[in-house]
């Protein structure tokens, strides 16, 4: 069984590409699970993306799929700002968690500002729109996987 990285994505993200682009950009939710999949499949990782609107759903996915994944990525949309039970469940795991998020939040209205997540997290990648999923999987790679990244430490 290849390793497998789980990505996460809240509520509105399914609407990507039609959702105010001029904060979140054109490229669709989609685009950006084919381009974690790519990435994935060519250093041997089984990436896995879950998009619900409903946060009981995260919850039941990472309890579903979290334990064994050897990493995270996940942008919590608005439970970033409020998503205790979504935050309870990420912390049972042992598992790197990587925030990311396609706008910088620290930009933008102040109840933004605060992540319920961010205190869990490994590390946060914000406002480099669609590549930050990528970085954050490259990340993983190399952290996880050292075989596959280009340095170390
Ligand atoms: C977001 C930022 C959140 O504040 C917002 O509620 C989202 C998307 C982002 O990717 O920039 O849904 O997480």
């Amino acid at each position: 069984m290849p390793p497998t990285i789980l990505v996460i994505h809240g509520p509105n993200l399914n609407m990507l590409g039609r959702r105010e682009p001029q904060i979140y950009g054109t490229t669709t939710l989609a685009d950006i699970d084919a381009a974690l999949l790519a990435r994935g499949a060519a250093a041997g990782v089984n990436v896995v993306c879950i998009q619900s609107n409903h946060e009981g759903e995260l919850v039941d996915a990472i309890q579903a799929h979290g334990w064994d994944a050897l990493g995270i990525i996940i942008n919590p949309g608005a439970l970033t700002h409020y998503g205790l039970s979504l935050r309870d469940a990420l912390a049972m795991l042992s598992a790197p968690i990587i925030e990311v998020h396609l706008s910088n939040v620290y930009q933008r209205e102040a109840f933004r500002h605060t992540s319920v997540i961010a205190p869990i997290a490994r590390g946060q990648i914000t406002g480099l729109g669609w590549r930050g999923y990528l970085l954050a999987l490259e990340w993983l790679l190399a952290e996880r996987l050292p075989a596959n990244g280009t340095t170390q430490g």
